[in-house]
This record gives C-alpha cells, sequence and structure tokens, in this order.
C-alpha cells in the first residue's frame, strides 16, 4: 500500500477535507504538495506536514484562474516533481433559490468545482502517460446524486464533476490510471460550520448514522483508491455519508 516515490497534488489543501486527504496520502510516503489560495493557506499546510515530518510542500493555486495553476503547476514540477497523484478537493458554495441566483453565484461555483478539473487535470496527465501509472480522485458530493434545494449550482457542478471522471477514466484506463470519485455527505469542516446548532441536529435525523462524518473519513476512502489495493477500481463513484444517501 506504499505510494513512497509517487508525488501527489492536493488541491485546497490548507483546511477541511483537503489537509486530511495531504496527511492521509503523506502518511502512506508519497510526497504531497498542497494548493491554497494564500500565503496564509500555504503556511497552514506547511505547518502540517513539519508537524509529522511528512515529504511535501504547499503552492498557491486559484483553480479558477488558468495562470495561476499554469504557473503553480510549473512549480510544483520543478520543487517536487510531476504529479502521478492528483486530488481535485478544492470546492465552494454560494447557496441560493435558483429564482434568486445571480450568475456570478452560478458561474463561480461551477468554474471552481467542474472547470477547475479541465485546468488541474489535463496538463498532469502527460507524466501519468509517461509514468503508464496514475490515480486521479476527484471530490464530489452527495449532493451531485440527490440534488439539494438552493444547491442547483452546486449539484450540477457536483454531479458534472461524475461525468467528467467516467469519461476520462474510459480514456486512461488502457495506461494504467484510474480516475475515480468520493462523494462526501456532511463532513465537519468550515464549509459546514456555517449551520446552525437547529440546522445540524435537523440534518442529523436525515443520516441513518445520527452524526456528521469527519475530514480523516473521507480521506480514508481517497487514500484506499491511491492505492495498488483499488489497481483495478476506476470510473467509480464511492459514497462516504452515513447512509444518507444510498444509491
Ligand atoms: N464539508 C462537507 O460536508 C462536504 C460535503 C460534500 C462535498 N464536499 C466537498 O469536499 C471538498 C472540500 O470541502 P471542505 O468542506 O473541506 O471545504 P472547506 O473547509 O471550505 O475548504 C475548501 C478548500 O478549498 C480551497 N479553495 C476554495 N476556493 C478555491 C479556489 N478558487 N482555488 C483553489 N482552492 C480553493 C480552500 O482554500 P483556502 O483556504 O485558500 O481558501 C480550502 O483549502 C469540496 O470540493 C466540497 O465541495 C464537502
Amino acid at each position: 500500500m506504499s505510494l513512497t516515490d509517487k508525488v501527489a497534488l492536493v488541491t485546497g489543501a490548507s483546511r477541511g477535507i483537503g489537509q486530511a486527504i495531504l496527511l492521509g496520502l503523506a502518511e502512506m510516503g508519497a510526497t504531497v504538495v498542497g494548493t491554497a489560495t494564500s500565503d496564509k493557506g500555504a503556511q497552514l499546510i506547511k505547518n502540517a506536514l513539519a508537524a509529522k515530518s511528512y515529504a511535501g510542500g504547499a503552492v498557491i493555486m486559484d483553480v479558477r484562474d488558468d495562470n495561476s495553476v499554469a504557473t503553480a503547476l510549473a512549480a510544483v514540477e520543478e520543487g517536487y516533481g510531476a504529479p502521478v497523484i492528483v486530488v481535485n478537493n478544492a470546492g465552494i458554495t454560494a447557496d441560493n433559490l435558483l429564482l434568486r441566483m445571480k450568475m456570478e453565484e452560478w458561474q463561480s461555483v461551477l468554474d471552481a468545482n467542474l472547470t477547475s478539473l479541465y485546468r488541474v487535470t489535463k496538463p498532469c496527465l502527460r507524466a501519468m502517460l509517461k509514468a503508464q501509472w496514475g490515480r486521479i480522485i476527484n471530490i464530489s458530493s452527495v449532493g451531485g446524486v440527490s440534488g439539494n434545494p438552493g444547491q442547483a449550482n452546486y449539484c450540477a457542478s457536483k454531479a458534472g464533476v461524475i461525468g467528467f471522471s467516467k469519461s476520462l477514466a474510459q480514456e486512461v484506463a488502457s495506461r494504467n490510471i484510474t480516475v475515480n470519485v468520493v462523494a462526501p455527505g456532511f463532513i465537519g469542516t468550515d464549509m459546514t460550520s456555517a449551520l446552525t446548532e437547529e440546522q445540524q441536529a435537523q440534518l442529523k435525523k436525515t443520516i441513518p448514522m445520527q452524526r456528521i462524518g469527519t475530514p480523516e473519513e473521507i480521506a480514508a476512502v481517497v487514500c484506499f483508491l491511491a492505492s495498488s489495493g483499488a489497481s483495478y477500481i476506476t470510473g467509480e463513484t464511492i459514497q462516504v455519508n452515513g447512509g444518507m444517501y444510498m444509491q
């Protein structure tokens, strides 16, 4: 299960699920590079890695910006080598009922959560093709399959992540590159901390396991998909949601 000698890139690793994934892959021996949108976020990544003496670092990347992605990927390659494990985790919400949703709320979410996969994954493919080995793991959401009122933009982007992954999986399977999706349910991070206690209590009633998940419970599945144990799984979406939605 070791990922020694492999370079892994995790977008949005300054906190939450991304940081747990970064640390999980580092624990498996990968050299990990996490991305953040600010110096402060990059420092959080460096601190988290240093605390465990893990190999790797941080780069600044805005997944909505072509130039930022290109500059960051060049820095990763120069500093650590080309990544053969890519985890597209960075994501945002801008919730609103469709009747009130502004175009900017639609565009920004689609851009950050879906078009980012095109920007980040495409340039990383070349090294995976050369290595004849690669793992692409994309973070969707339970909302991408169930839908959620007030999140037409978010759910559309997360459903798109699944379609993207199934297509790319078929394009690169013969080269020993797998493309899979992890779809979290409600996980305790900054993204969900905006919910009131009452909203959280209501939410737990919809979850058979009656609790919110942890970032580590998502990271564990991502780490499995990156490991040799998942070598024959591709184009799959794994729901990690305490039973709140069963496909
Ligand atoms: N939490 C949940 O319940 C839940 C459920 C289903 C799916 N998910 C998905 O899981 C992923 C991680 O969620 P989370 O809860 O850990 O979120 P979070 O705590 O809000 O963290 C989001 C991460 O994404 C980064 N990010 C935001 N905008 C970015 C941009 N334009 N370019 C690059 N990075 C950007 C942030 O970087 P900065 O710190 O620099 O801003 C941060 O590292 C997301 O794709 C989310 O949709 C989460």
